[in-house]
């Protein structure tokens, strides 16, 4: 005979009774965290290894459940040598936004309400805000009314998404029904992309079906702008058929937009060719009076790419992808089943413009950063990020020996030190241990350089120049280290 299912803690009713407490005792835990972020260290606890945090985390799957509370607390004494300081103001590592309050509380209570952000019958709430949102942001961001908008992980989904309705759009001129009969056998497809292309949108074109090697790449400036005469000329040689354009607002090291404008003459010479965007934190600079005209002709495309949790600053995860045609989009995300209801006449499904069938409900997040911020705020964030990443670049460049190797056009900052490969490297080492601050390095048209990244909406100011007066510090030390005057 069946038992009935026990478990250390009892019957649920009785697990169930002791959770306000538990909520309580998180809350305070959670509040406690982001009271430390404007001081805390940076990085990881100074040492930590793997190995320490194996050691700490690690144990043999408990036999009988344990009390919840004890739980909680031994995963934060556990992690909490390993956590970085993601939401710090001085994170100026690779492009991470921190949370606004407003996004936080929501995203407590997106977990808390758990809903399914799939179809509009499973959470008739978390559909319509979608819906709302997609609206604000088009508006915003200064896309064609009528977009659709698909919630996705993040960006690198949000291409997939993109491309996949790219995909379908480009086959369907030339009359191949890619959704029923796949890629084999299809006319094919030319892709082309910047030489600086991020990472993600050339993992998303192997996602789609296009190999990274069939994806032509076009040359670009010192900036890692595309340029537009050699797009035109590659265009021009290519013989007919169907065709999909990647362009970049916001190049991952520089912060460089790819001449929207002149991408979009040339891509319109080409009936039936598909402008995709990657906009993964440089869209928002659309919502910045002062930058905007870096996105000039951005509207132009059939589809952009953004994450409201770079610049937008809501927690993780929160992508966005938006597709001019939404048949396209829908034709390449739509899904049925007999158990799912039809799409004939319904109330719009998030579903049918992700790749995802079940999903967090992402757009509460989102929802409460566009209310608290407002268009102004926005704007102010974005901007204000911008003037401390100048601010920074110029306090670099007064040092001697220190090059700020781009144009600062957004909130971007490349610097190399004493033209040296190794020190500079050396530097970025010393910054991330010493705390202060955090930054990586990258390597950027064959030349090592620190990458400074500001995202974070609690940026000030006296965080750039604290975080360049430690950089300073770390350059002096290297310069030691190596026997130099320091
Ligand atoms: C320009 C650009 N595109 C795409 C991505 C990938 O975004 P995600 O990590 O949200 O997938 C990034 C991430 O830094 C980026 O900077």
């Amino acid at each position: 005979m069946d038992r009935p299912a026990r478990t250390s803690l009892g019957s649920p009713a009785e697990t169930e009774a002791g959770t306000p407490d538990l909520l309580r005792h998180a809350a305070e835990l959670a509040i406690g965290y982001r009271s430390s972020i404007p001081s805390r260290r940076v990085g990881p606890a100074r040492g930590v290894t793997a190995d320490d945090l194996r050691a700490m985390v690690g144990r043999p799957l408990p036999e009988a459940g344990e009390e919840p509370r004890a739980v909680i607390d031994g995963l934060v004494a556990a992690v909490e040598p390993g956590l970085v300081t993601l939401g710090s103001p001085r994170y100026f590592g690779f492009v991470i936004g921190g949370s606004v309050p407003a996004a936080l509380a929501a995203d407590w209570l997106t977990s808390t309400w758990d809903q399914n952000a799939n179809l509009y019958v499973a959470s008739p709430a978390a559909a319509v805000v979608e819906e709302v949102v997609g609206g604000w942001l088009t508006d915003l961001l200064g896309l064609p009314a009528g977009c659709s908008v698909g919630f996705t992980t993040g960006t690198t989904m949000a291409h997939f998404t993109g491309l996949a309705a790219a995909r379908h759009s480009v086959l369907r001129t030339v009359g191949w029904d890619v959704e029923e009969d796949g890629l084999s056998g299809a006319p094919p497809i030319q892709v082309i992309v910047g030489a600086d292309v991020h990472s993600s949108l050339v993992k998303a074109l192997r996602m789609v079906g296009f190999g990274r090697g069939r994806a032509i790449r076009i040359p670009t400036d010192e900036e890692g702008r595309m340029r537009p005469a050699e797009l035109h000329r590659v265009l021009a040689e290519l013989g007919p058929g169907p065709t999909i354009v990647c362009a970049q607002a916001g190049e991952v090291n520089t912060g460089a937009f790819d001449p929207l404008d002149k991408v979009a003459d040339a891509v319109a010479t080409r009936p039936g060719a598909w402008l995709h965007v990657d906009g993964a934190f440089g869209l928002w600079a659309a919502a910045a009076p002062g930058l905007r005209s870096r996105l000039d002709g951005h509207d132009r495309a059939d589809s952009w790419t953004t994450d409201a949790h770079k610049w937008l600053n809501v927690p993780y995860d929160s992508g966005l992808v938006f597709v001019r045609d939404a048949a396209a989009h829908r034709a390449a995300m739509g899904i049925s089943a007999a158990y799912l209801p039809s799409a004939e006449g319904a109330e719009r499904d998030p579903i049918d413009y992700v790749p995802e069938m079940s999903r967090r409900a992402r757009a509460f997040g989102v929802y409460a950063a566009l209310r608290s911020l407002g268009r102004a705020g926005v704007a102010e964030m974005v901007e204000r990020d911008c003037a401390v990443a100048r601010r920074m670049a110029d306090g670099l460049a007064a040092e001697p020996g220190a090059d700020v190797l781009n144009e600062v056009v957004l909130n971007q900052v490349l610097v190399r030190f004493d033209d040296d490969d190794a020190l500079t490297r050396d530097v970025v080492a010393r910054v991330q241990e010493d705390g202060t601050a955090w930054l990586g390095g990258t390597v950027f048209h064959g030349r090592a350089a620190m990458r400074i990244s500001v995202s974070n909406w609690a940026t000030t100011e006296a965080d750039g120049d604290r975080s360049v007066a430690a950089i300073v510090r770390c350059l002096a030390d290297a310069r030691r280290a190596r026997g130099g005057s320091g």
